[in-house]
């Protein structure tokens, strides 16, 4: 069972700090709500499923916007919120308790696209949550994901960087446990301002470059990829200044190469073969 308590813990507060840039938090997430709303404004309106919906900002977007939206969550204040939020927006739409991991509650082929937005990088048993997706989406519809990128942990060049790098190359040739340990030993020295852009939370990563093969696993066939979350500089040295340049980075480069390397997380849409 994934923890579920750390979502409780900042439910309160979710949507201000990732949405609305409070306590000089970066609105990330309102950079991926807004290309994840453009994208779905093209699209004829159907049934949709916000998966791990959180506080329910996008839920309450899309409905905005005329989709039949149904939103869950397995964090009952993460829900407590989305609540009291689509009441003060006068937004009626479906909140169900329910893990993205068993979704019996719905029938099969019932949605035309589900979102998974920020919450497979927290999942353990990922398999389960793409297997039901598959169930429960209608034939050659839409499942969008969102994920950190694994390139971006090597442009920030952090711990996390030194593990990438420890373990993904240099223990491919060097055998020798001394040897491997000294060298790890310089490249962390190396570090002068470390920090950490992921917490310790059990985040993982996807390599956007070959995340298509693991949907094709599950019979989902990736078309798009959108990158948010830019940075003009690796985050140990951001500053404030550096935020200013952000919101245009976001809006120029959404949809190019570049966000493969500077982006630290991606959006992919696939659809259901
Ligand atoms: C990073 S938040 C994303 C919230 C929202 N999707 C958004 O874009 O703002 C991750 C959410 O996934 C939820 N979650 C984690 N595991 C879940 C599961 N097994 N079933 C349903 N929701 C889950 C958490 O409670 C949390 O609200």
């Amino acid at each position: 069972m994934d923890d579920i308590k750390i979502w409780d813990d900042v439910a309160e507060n979710y949507e201000d700090n990732s949405y609305h840039g409070k306590n000089n938090n970066y609105p990330a997430n309102k950079h991926r709500a807004k290309i994840i709303l453009r994208f779905l404004s093209k699209l004829k309106k159907g049934k949709i499923l916000d998966a791990g919906c959180g506080s329910g900002y996008i839920a309450r977007e899309v409905s905005k916007q005329g989709w039949d939206c149904t939103a869950i969550d397995l964090s009952r204040k993460m829900l407590k919120y989305a609540r009291q939020k689509a009441v003060k927006e006068k937004i009626k739409h479906d909140i169900k308790h329910c893990s993205v991991l068993d979704m019996n509650i719905f029938e099969n082929k019932k949605f035309d696209v589900i979102m998974l937005n920020g919450v497979l990088p927290y999942i353990k048993d990922e398999s389960r949550g793409y297997k039901e997706c598959y169930r429960t989406l209608k034939d050659n519809g839409y499942l969008i994901t969102s994920h950190y990128n694994l390139f971006f942990d090597l442009f920030t060049f952090d711990k996390y960087t030194i593990e990438l790098i420890s373990q993904k190359l240099i223990n491919k040739v060097i055998v020798d446990k001394d040897i491997f340990n000294r060298y790890k030993a310089k490249l962390k020295k190396a570090i002068t301002a470390p920090q950490q852009p992921k917490s310790e939370k059990t985040m993982k990563s996807e390599n956007p470059l070959i995340y298509k093969e693991k949907l094709k696993r599950y019979s989902f066939n990736e078309e798009k990829q959108f990158y948010y979350n830019f940075h003009i500089l690796p985050p140990s040295f951001t500053t404030s200044e550096q935020n200013n340049f952000r919101n245009k980075l976001e809006e120029k480069f959404y949809n190019k190469w570049q966000g493969l390397i500077f982006a630290k997380t991606f959006i992919s849409v696939a659809r259901k073969v």
